[in-house]
């Protein structure tokens, strides 16, 4: 059985002093949700507060980027082992943002999961089409791509315990959530291509629905067979709402 993974990806928001009121708001609500993994992913500087804030709680901390070199000549960026050694839990990876408006590409995620990996933190890759490329039934060519070239470098151990986030671009921020039927049949397509490189492993990858997940609609979402979870974004600003949409995740 895979255990639900609820992340909420905070994207360019909070400041330090907002974060540590959002995690004291935070972890008395979520105290009791059980059979649940809880994970928010921050900016770089909230990091070190978020760490010492979350310890012994049921929160691991995530990153929403990293460089793939170990070190070097590449100003503004943070590797792995920076990472690690301030206690981070994992990393997103691939995020559609990212890749959109810092033009990144699976070959170099295929690198930067391998790097993040061998520092011992673990991953959340992010796929999904554009609504575009949704209308002319490209869907699944577009997620074989993503897949096929993002995980060329991973072996079976490291397949199975990623996680891979199906978020189609059309439904980020936009209130138009796929559909029950739209994520089940994205989730096992992607579960599909997993398996197409290591059967086992496939069973055990955990796939995320992410794309206007809210209170409301949790729960139609996180109870279909191959959504293992889900990546919040805006929904995951408030302890509220994510606290209700891990509730979701547990009933
Ligand atoms: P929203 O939940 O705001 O649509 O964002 C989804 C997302 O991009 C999470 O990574």
């Amino acid at each position: 059985m895979r255990t639900p993974l609820i992340a909420g990806n905070w994207k360019m928001h909070k400041t330090v002093a907002e974060a540590e009121r959002f995690i004291s708001g935070l972890l008395p609500l979520v105290y009791a949700a059980d059979g649940v993994d809880l994970a928010i992913c921050v900016p770089f500087t909230d990091l070190q507060a978020m760490v010492d804030s979350t310890r012994g709680s049921r929160v691991s901390v995530y990153a929403q980027n990293m460089h793939q070199a170990p070190e070097g000549a590449f100003t503004g960026e943070v590797s792995a082992a920076m990472l690690s050694e301030i206690d981070v839990h994992g990393v997103v990876l691939g995020h559609s943002e990212r890749r959109e408006y810092f033009n990144e590409t699976d070959a170099v995620l295929a690198e930067k999961l391998l790097a993040a990996r061998s520092a011992g933190l673990a991953a959340i890759l992010c796929v999904g089409e554009t609504g575009q490329q949704r209308d002319e039934d490209e869907t699944e060519a577009v997620l074989t791509a993503q897949l096929d070239r993002g995980l060329a470098l991973l072996d079976a151990e490291a397949l199975a315990e990623l996680v891979i986030a199906y978020e189609p671009i059309w439904a980020i921020g936009t209130g138009a959530v796929a559909t029950a039927e739209q994520a089940q049949e994205a989730c096992a397509f992607v579960r599909s291509r997993v398996a197409a490189v290591h059967a086992e492993a496939a069973e055990s990858t955990r796939i995320l629905y992410g794309g206007s997940v809210k209170s409301d609609n949790a729960a139609e979402l996180l109870g279909l067979p191959d959504v293992d979870g889900a990546l919040v974004g805006g929904a995951s600003l408030e302890p509220e709402s994510f606290a209700a949409i891990a509730a979701a995740a547990v009933s």
